[in-house]
């Protein structure tokens, strides 16, 4: 699959988690197999006023690249702006426009899923961008303001003509937030409609998830949200399946290796209080399942150094070796 002129080596994409795509799980996924990485949402405005904590979620290595950021904002000109800064940075290989944000303080601002509203302010905020970065351009849209889609397929077609790379959606109402299902006919109808590609999202919580999306579909690649917080292997799980119609879950020596990456990244990255604090839950979503998963759950809740974490982890690993 291509993004403009973007070889994508493979069809998954971690999808855009506020709060959770930060650097380090990005790039445990990464080292997981994902193809494409994507970065939490980044708001334009921040970034014209150098907001120190807007320019920390630029932050990268080149081990994660390919990298997509995600830009949010309403005005044509300060998103084109972000998006020639975040270009100028030089750590994204793909900008994204977020489409599809349903918090209320990104939809007051016109940002976000009200973008979908108004068909004629996207297009210009589009050409807006377009004009601004010669990086491959995407944007990430749901089904719009009613089930029907019918706000997706227009803003889609606006993203096209534009000059838009590649369309992600996620096919739930700006209502819905992520309650009920995503209607995975919306995403096989949009990919009738375009000739530039179209990756899918929306409840993938399994290889075989992927699997039937891609065949109900038609989409030329997957994205998975919370998928990959409960398992950072699923998207190399899904990219060997779909090469060899195979594939191997990762042992519990696996995840205990990769629950003890993360924890070394996040305490190098955030610094020892913070990282525990996060880490509590964070480490929690991979033992889902796991024999005495709720008394380790438990356990984590109290962790407080890098020390007290990665021994909780090999206590654990050992208790149910
Ligand atoms: C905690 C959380 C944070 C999210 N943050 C973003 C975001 O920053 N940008 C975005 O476009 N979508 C965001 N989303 C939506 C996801 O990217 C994705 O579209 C949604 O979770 C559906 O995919 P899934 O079923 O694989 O999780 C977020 C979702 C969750 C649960």
């Amino acid at each position: 699959m291509k993004i403009n002129h973007l070889k994508i080596n493979g069809k998954t994409f971690l999808a855009p988690l506020a709060g959770i795509t930060n650097l380090p799980f990005r790039l445990l996924v990464k080292e997981c197999g994902c193809a494409v990485v994507c970065s939490e949402m980044i708001s334009a405005k921040g970034l014209f006023y150098n907001s120190k904590k807007t320019l920390t979620l630029l932050s990268s290595k080149k081990e994660e690249a390919p990298l997509s950021v995600q830009l949010f904002g309403s005005d044509p000109d300060t998103m084109a702006r972000a998006a020639t800064a975040v270009q100028d940075l030089g750590n994204a290989d793909i900008i994204d426009i977020n489409f599809g944000c349903s918090v209320k303080k990104v939809v007051k601002q016109g940002a976000g899923v009200a973008l979908m509203k108004d068909p004629g302010h996207s297009g210009l905020l589009l050409t807006a961008v377009r004009k601004a970065t010669h990086l491959p351009l995407t944007i990430k849209i749901r089904s719009g303001w009613d089930p029907s889609g019918k706000d997706a397929f227009k803003i889609a077609q606006i993203a096209e003509d534009t000059g838009i790379d590649a369309i992600t959606m996620h096919p739930r109402t700006a209502g819905q937030g992520f309650k009920g299902h995503a209607d995975w006919n919306l995403i096989r109808d949009l990919k009738q409609q375009l000739a530039i590609p179209v990756i899918g999202n929306g409840d993938i919580n399994s290889v075989e998830d992927a699997a039937r999306m891609i065949t109900h579909t038609g989409c030329d690649a997957v994205m998975v949200g919370r998928g990959a917080m409960r398992n950072p292997f699923i998207c190399s799980q899904i990219d060997a399946f779909l090469e060899t119609g195979s594939y191997q879950a990762p042992s519990e020596q696996d995840i205990f290796r990769a629950m003890a990456r993360l924890t070394e990244m996040y305490v190098a990255y955030f610094g020892e209080l913070s990282a525990c604090k996060m880490l509590r839950s964070r480490l929690s979503w991979f033992v889902k399942g796991l024999p005495g998963c709720s008394a380790f759950r438990q356990e984590l809740s109290r962790i407080n150094s890098k020390t007290h974490a990665l021994a909780l982890i090999k206590e654990f690993e050992t208790r149910i070796a």
